[in-house]
């Protein structure tokens, strides 16, 4: 009777592991394939747009605008697909930096967190996986916020009350989204990463550059 039941939930488990094989195959495989394509299709719109600007002129000459529309349109390629081609994740930029090596190794693993769920949301895994990345993710922001305010506090940096309620606004804000996901993660996926994406560039670019000027008077680095 045992064996049996064994043998049940081994079929059983083994069923779910195919599944998950198949659907990460199917979506990896998708997702080569819709890259090779739009791929293809940059590169012809290029060459096509390269023999457009070449008859262009010698059929109109450098006076006419016709070729230098056409030149413009392939030089705007491109950047087009640079834009909108992104992958989703996020990538840390040197521009991002605050010049203080600790904080910026935060931020960076913040990044790693963050694409972390993202990766979680785009493939097969259980719930607990995606569940399990987000809290990490808002963990390690709370551990982060700590940490900041510690240094701000140890430096006497005048600005330490407004910084501090942006943090606690921002832990709120984020409560609000992990439990909106936890409710609906379905629905709420896209808008999840989203927030989560602008919110740590955001919280960085704006907020936390604030007090380069500041650590950097200090001369902490
Ligand atoms: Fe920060």
């Amino acid at each position: 009777m045992q064996l049996h039941a064994l043998n049940s939930n081994t079929s059983q488990l083994s069923e779910i592991q195919h599944f998950q094989v198949v659907w990460v195959y199917k979506k990896f495989i998708k997702g080569i394939v819709m890259k090779a394509l739009t791929n293809l299709l940059v590169v012809l719109a290029l060459v096509a747009g390269a023999v457009g600007v070449v008859l262009s002129f010698m059929t109109f000459g450098p006076a006419h605008p016709v070729p230098w529309i056409i030149l413009a349109i392939i030089i705007i390629i491109p950047f087009l697909y640079n834009k909108f081609a992104s992958d989703g994740y996020v990538h840390w930029n040197d521009k991002y930096s605050v010049n203080i090596p600790s904080i910026d190794d935060d931020h960076k693993r913040l990044i790693v967190l963050i694409n972390q769920f993202i990766s979680s949301t785009h493939y097969y895994n259980s719930k607990e996986f995606e569940q399990k990345a987000l809290h990490e993710l808002v963990d390690y922001t709370k551990y982060h916020f700590d940490r900041e305010e510690k240094l701000m506090q140890d430096n006497g940096y005048p600005d330490y009350e407004e910084h501090h309620k942006q943090h606690e606004i921002m832990i709120k804000k984020v409560n609000e989204v992990v439990a909106k996901y936890t409710q609906n993660s379905e629905t709420t996926v896209t808008e999840t990463v989203d927030f989560l994406r602008d919110w740590l560039i955001n919280h960085i670019q704006k907020t936390d550059q604030q007090y380069m000027s500041f650590f950097k008077d200090k001369n902490i680095s």
